[in-house]
């Protein structure tokens, strides 16, 4: 890889030890993938956040890049284990905090924003089109890549502190115009309503056309949030960093020979399989994280309502206080579910907590089936809530 005299004096070491293994990360990388260079990023967002999954090394590792390193871009981080002020309310052990609170401790030295969310680009990360970044987590990705027309590689959690410490990315894969082009036209032939209509349509494609980049046809409007729950379930379940939809993503790509057809009865089986559960005792909804009009909507299905079962809702901090200016956050609680901010039902210590799971989100199943051994149950909000409150 060709570097400029900077990048060589960041290598060499002459702006610290955190700048110099940074590049060591990057060089190696683009080695690997033969890029040719570094550009530029304007922002990242950092996976690799909760203690739960970052353990010991991890968290030494990052003690050790926050002695002097510092952001050089504006840079978030996905969820952590637990919510970062009100642990105890989600049955969060005092010896877990006490370490999380330490890793959030190292980013914040490090100068990154400590807000911990799956959905930066609803509270001000959000790059606009054209814009190279460097991001982790895998539905923000492909949201960005998608729904945005931004470019970023998948990035794991140490690349993409390697990317906050210098402002770098070496130019590989989704950085470049030529490896974003459509290699399916997946054509719908059935309307997609509702949240688990978009999340089994995921599944779906993954099941079809596995790993190829999807130009989607046969949709004619989707909102902010579907394309928001729908980038999660494509990415988990077809792997996929980008897709493109006829007439609402805006970017530009050929238009492939290869096509197949998704019906109603497609969704019907992808549905039928995220769903192995007849009982639940915990609910979460919000992944990826919760925006603002889904705080609202979420709100009023719950008002007048009690749950008898632990419900979790998954939000950014900073979309909880909006939710509470608006009054939805004492309704929810009012009800006696719980808002899990900075955190989620995937990255939290639940294994042996619960055992089955209801959910709207098709990348929960997966995470709850993977990671917590629930068993559990794909269904829209209104079902949720049946659950958690019979
Ligand atoms: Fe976000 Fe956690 Fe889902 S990180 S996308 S809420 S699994």
């Amino acid at each position: 890889m060709k570097l400029t005299k900077e990048e060589q004096e960041m290598l060499s070491g002459k702006q610290g030890n955190a700048v110099k293994k940074s590049m060591e990360i990057l060089t190696a990388l683009g080695d690997i993938f033969g890029a040719e260079r570094l550009i530029d990023v304007k922002s990242v967002q950092i996976a690799g956040v909760s203690y739960h999954n970052l353990e010991e090394a991890g968290l030494e590792f990052l003690e050790e890049m926050a002695k002097d390193g510092k952001a050089k871009v504006f840079t978030t981080l996905n969820p952590a284990g637990m919510d970062l002020k009100e642990w105890q309310k989600l049955g969060i052990s005092p010896e877990f905090a006490e370490k999380q609170l330490k890793v959030i401790e190292a980013f914040s030295k490090m100068g990154v924003k400590t807000t911990c969310t799956c959905t930066p680009y609803l509270i001000g990360n959000r790059p606009k089109k054209g814009d190279h970044i460097a991001w982790s987590e895998s539905s923000a990705v492909c949201f960005a890549n998608s729904v945005l027309g931004a470019y970023t590689n998948r990035e794991g959690g140490p690349s993409a502190i390697a990317s906050a410490l210098t402002g770098k990315t070496p130019e590989f894969d989704l950085h470049l115009d030529k490896n974003r082009q459509a290699q399916v036209i997946v054509e719908v032939k059935t309307p997609l309503k509702t949240l688990t209509d978009w999340g089994a349509l995921g599944h779906a494609i993954g099941e079809k056309a596995g790993k190829k980049i999807a130009l989607i046809t046969g949709v004619k409007k989707a909102d902010e949030d579907s394309l928001k729950i729908f980038s999660a379930s494509i990415a988990t379940y077809a792997g996929a960093a980008i897709f493109h939809i006829e007439g609402i993503t805006p970017n530009k790509t050929v238009k492939p020979k290869e096509r197949i057809e998704i019906a109603a009865q497609d969704l019907a089986k992808s549905k039928a399989f995220l769903t192995d559960a007849s009982e639940v005792d915990i609910i979460a909804v919000g992944c990826p994280h919760c925006s603002l009009a889904e705080m609202e909507t979420i709100a009023k299905a719950l008002e007048g309502k009690k749950v008898k079962k632990e419900f979790w809702i998954c939000v950014s901090r900073e979309i909880k206080d909006k939710a509470a200016e608006k009054g939805f956050v004492k309704k929810i609680e009012a009800s006696g579910a719980k808002i899990a901010c900075d955190t989620c039902m995937a990255v939290a210590p639940l294994k042996g907590r619960f055992k089955g799971l209801a959910t709207n989100s098709a990348k929960a199943i997966f995470y709850g089936r993977g990671k917590n051994s629930f068993k559990t149950i794909f269904c829209d909000l209104d079902k949720c809530i049946e659950e958690a409150t019979r």
